[in-house]
């Protein structure tokens, strides 16, 4: 079987357990939706039933679900969130959503922004419809610190108003205000989470760590965005899945909550960590023209997640990138067809 071709099709595998108990996940077959999927699944999970919906695009790969795709309780359903009978059919079968599925890299936004609109806001917007003709509880909404634009100082709470820059972020903005409203309109159990940068095995080598590490494994040079002064604060994929896990089993309806890592760095500073571990010298940044509308500097603040439901970030970002590198050195046969063709 190719990485891409579907694992089986939705439906009996799901038979015979509780409605309520079984999870949908959208775009489960990407970077952070798998990861949930592993956790789910994992020895420390829940122990209900899990399908996966995902269209796999360039992004999706069955490579992340490999560990638990013999998993009796797994299921994979290959479609989109934007086919509203296959949608209407799975909610249908599952009492619970957690909804990754979307348009992610900011820069593909930038070259077009139809495929962020028809999947982010419209797919989201499908899946709303199917969880209120079926009762969900919850359909918890994966969203981005990225919605409350660029903060020259402090950290957005979750009151901080929205003030998306690029499309991408303003798809995922529509595409949370529109699930708030199926909670304030309808009274659908819907929770929203935003988080900040996710790092660590199995992304795609466009996003920033990747493609960077990629470059320096094969003794390239890596392109860092203008001045490489922009600020991000770095998640890794484990402490976002344990705050996912709080928000769907403890969280309240029609709720944001912020998740963030702790660890804010220039892009630049991130880099000299990367040539670090790599044993590369600085001689191999190569300064390219900034990406166009470039945000400055995100933050979140995660007081509410941390004081409501416990959660706090227990991941040493030292020593997960060391980890992240070293994944990256160890699996080059799974990130390097992903790499965009040289001339
Ligand atoms: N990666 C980050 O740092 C980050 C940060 C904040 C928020 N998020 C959000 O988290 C979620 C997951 O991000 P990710 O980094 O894992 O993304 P990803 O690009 O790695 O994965 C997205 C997945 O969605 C699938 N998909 C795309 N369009 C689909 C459609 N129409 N129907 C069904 N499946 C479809 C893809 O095949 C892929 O498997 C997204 O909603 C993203 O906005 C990501």
């Amino acid at each position: 079987m190719t990485d891409n071709a579907p694992a089986h099709a939705a439906g009996p595998r799901t038979a015979g357990t509780d409605r309520a108990s079984r999870i949908l996940v959208t775009g489960g077959a990407g970077f952070i939706g798998s990861a949930h999927v592993r956790a789910l699944l994992g020895p420390d999970g829940p122990g209900g039933a899990v399908t996966v919906l995902d269209s796999l695009t360039y992004a999706g790969s069955l490579a992340r679900l490999a560990e638990v795709r013999d998993d009796p309780r797994f299921t994979f359903a290959h479609g989109s969130v934007c086919d509203a009978e296959l949608v209407d059919a799975l909610v249908a079968d599952h009492g619970q959503i957690v909804h990754f599925a979307a348009e992610s890299h900011v820069d593909r936004s930038i070259a077009g922004g139809a495929d962020f609109t028809r999947t982010n806001v419209l797919g989201t917007q499908t899946l709303l419809d199917a969880a209120l003709r079926h009762g969900v509880s919850p359909f918890l909404h994966v969203s981005t610190d990225e919605v409350y634009g660029s903060l020259p100082h402090g950290a957005a709470t979750e009151e901080s108003p929205l003030a998306p820059n690029s499309p991408y972020a303003a798809s995922k903005a529509a595409s949370d205000l529109i699930a708030l409203a199926h909670h304030r309109t309808h009274g659908l159990d819907v929770r929203v989470t935003r988080c900040s940068n996710n790092f660590g095995a199995h992304q795609h080598p466009e996003k920033l760590i990747p493609r960077f590490l990629a470059a320096l494994l094969d003794g390239d040079s890596v392109p860092l965005y203008g001045d490489g002064l922009q600020i991000r604060d770095w998640l890794h994929t484990d402490d976002h899945v344990r705050g996912l896990e709080l928000v769907r089993t403890g969280g309240r309806p029609g709720e944001v909550y912020n998740i963030g890592g702790g660890t804010s760095l220039t892009n630049l500073e991130l880099t000299h960590r990367l040539l670090a571990l790599c044993g590369a010298d600085s001689g191999r940044i190569a300064h390219v023209t900034d990406r166009k509308g470039h945000d400055r500097r995100y933050a979140v603040d995660h007081t509410k997640i941390s004081t409501e439901l416990g959660y706090r970030p227990r991941t040493d970002f030292d020593e997960a990138l060391a980890r992240t590198v070293h994944w990256y050195r160890e699996n080059r046969a799974w990130w390097e067809p992903l790499l965009p063709a040289r001339c």
